[in-house]
């Protein structure tokens, strides 16, 4: 449970690694971290494994550098892009009549065991929307609860096995195994939200350099996510383009002059209406370009991003529903205005923008919206506040508790002392720790008859 973690983001423009562990007090300790450009990655997709690995190589060995504890366990970002989602339920029945961690793994792999999962997809995350005890709806957490009978409502994520294959290819160059696949939008949620606007619902867009990533949150549940291949890179090639100026010089007015609340008009009293840019071929060549100009195109670009997500969650009913708001993240978040804009295109929804939760560290600052989904990586794996339900792995994640990473330090603490005994004793707690143990069904070995009788033990 306090294995050392390693975090990655794959981004489109940065990858960024960190290595984490909980220390005595369970925050989450930061060892090391490292952002690289990144190479061989678009809208989310691995497109050139061999530089796609070198930049990720490259970053844990930054992130390396100022740590000498080995990885235990690695966790990486997935882009929404090749991702398909679908609801499913479950029952089973609780034997002793008090339900326990047993009962909710049942509960949860059935679930998952009764949906339809698309061919070349693998699952990422199962989450429960709601379980139900008996008659009663809408429980929280059924641990300790007494009844006879547990139902579970929820979520799954599944994404592409062969993009899936690709990052795993990537890292194992690295020399990493990938333990853990988070949704991107779902890390950025988790890094952003508070309880309350986890439980009275909220919309998180994070919009990166070539992806615009969103998920909502109903009920303290993961309901919604959807993705546009659209970002604000997309602002930096119009620029280029329409201004006839290289890449970077584009990257430079979107993110100096880029805004869309600035007066840029000839009566504005800025006192500064046109800048001068490099022509593309003839970088010694200068035109001047008027910002209002500048301004329109980035408008129309930022606009369009806004529009399309509407557009998605009004298409899947969310719009009408959202709860306490929409939050927007992501490194385009930075640029100036783009809240009035979102405020006049989501006709008076309440939107906020938002930075990730700051890990106090000595390394450096997490308070930045590009920071959202590394901070949320970071808290799915080691955060104290975490709910039921299953990872890439199929394995019942659980409520951490603070007593327990104290005491299970106390034991590793120990263990160094008595060091005959150490591999068996920590054996023993993987093994009490492990969620493992509470093995996920197999859909392949279910057939027929067993299918059958595990319908009728529901019956009864
Ligand atoms: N002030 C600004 N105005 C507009 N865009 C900005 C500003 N500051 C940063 N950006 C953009 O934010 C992007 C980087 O954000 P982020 O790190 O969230 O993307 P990413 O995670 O690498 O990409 P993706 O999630 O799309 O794969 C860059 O394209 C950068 O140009
Ligand atoms: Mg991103």
């Amino acid at each position: 449970m306090n294995n050392t973690l390693l975090a990655i983001d794959i981004g489109s423009s940065a990858i960024t690694a960190v290595i984490a562990k909980h220390d005595l007090e369970s925050n989450i300790n930061i060892l090391g971290t490292a952002v690289q450009k990144s190479e061989g990655v678009n809208k989310g997709i691995i497109i050139n494994i061999e530089e796609a690995s070198k930049a990720i190589k490259d970053a844990i060995n930054i992130a390396k550098r100022s740590t000498t504890e080995v990885i235990d366990t690695s966790v990486v970002s997935i882009s929404g892009s090749y991702t398909k989602s679908i609801r499913s339920s479950g029952s089973v029945n609780v034997p002793n009549g008090l339900i326990t961690e047993t009962e909710i793994n049942q509960v949860m792999q059935m679930a998952l065991y009764n949906a339809t999962i698309v061919p070349e997809y693998e699952v990422v995350h199962v989450v429960p929307i709601f379980f139900k005890v008996d008659d009663s709806v809408d429980v929280d957490n059924p641990l300790n609860m007494n009844g006879s009978r547990l139902e579970v409502s929820v979520y799954i994520v599944t994404a592409k096995r062969t993009a899936l294959t690709n990052i795993k290819s990537a890292l194992k160059i690295s020399g990493v195994d990938i333990t853990r696949f988070v949704l991107d939008g779902y890390a950025s949620a988790i890094s952003i939200l508070d309880e309350q606007q986890k439980k009275f619902g909220a919309t998180v867009i994070n919009i990166g350099s070539t992806t615009t990533e969103f998920v909502c949150y109903k009920g303290n549940s993961l309901i919604y996510n959807g993705f546009i291949p659209v970002g604000s890179n997309h602002i930096t090639n119009d620029l280029s383009v329409m201004l006839h100026t290289p890449p970077a010089a584009a990257e430079k007015i979107k993110t100096e002059y880029g805004s869309l609340t600035k007066n840029y008009s000839s009566s504005n009293d800025l006192g500064v209406t046109k800048v001068k840019i490099p022509r593309i071929g003839d970088e010694e060549l200068h035109s001047e370009v008027a910002l209002d100009h500048i301004q329109t195109i980035i408008h129309a670009r930022i606009e369009e991003i806004l529009i399309l997500v509407k557009n998605q969650l009004k298409k899947s009913g969310i719009l009408d529903n959202v709860g306490s708001g929409i939050v927007i993240t992501g490194g385009m978040s930075n640029l100036e205005g783009i809240k009035p804009l979102a405020i006049k295109i989501y006709d008076g929804i309440p939107i906020s923008l938002s930075n990730p939760k700051n890990i106090e560290n000595g390394y450096m600052s997490f308070d930045d919206p590009k920071m959202s989904t590394i901070v949320g990586l970071l808290v799915y794996s080691l955060g104290i506040n975490r709910s039921y339900e299953l990872d890439s792995s199929k394995k019942l994640m659980k409520p951490v508790k603070k007593q327990a990473i104290a005491e299970e330090k106390a034991i590793n603490n120990n263990s160094i002392n008595t060091k005959s005994t150490s591999n068996n004793h920590r054996e023993d707690l993987n093994l009490k720790d492990d969620p493992t143990i509470l093995t996920p069904l197999r859909k392949d070995k279910k057939k027929g008859v067993s299918k059958f009788w595990s319908k009728v033990s529901e019956w009864f």
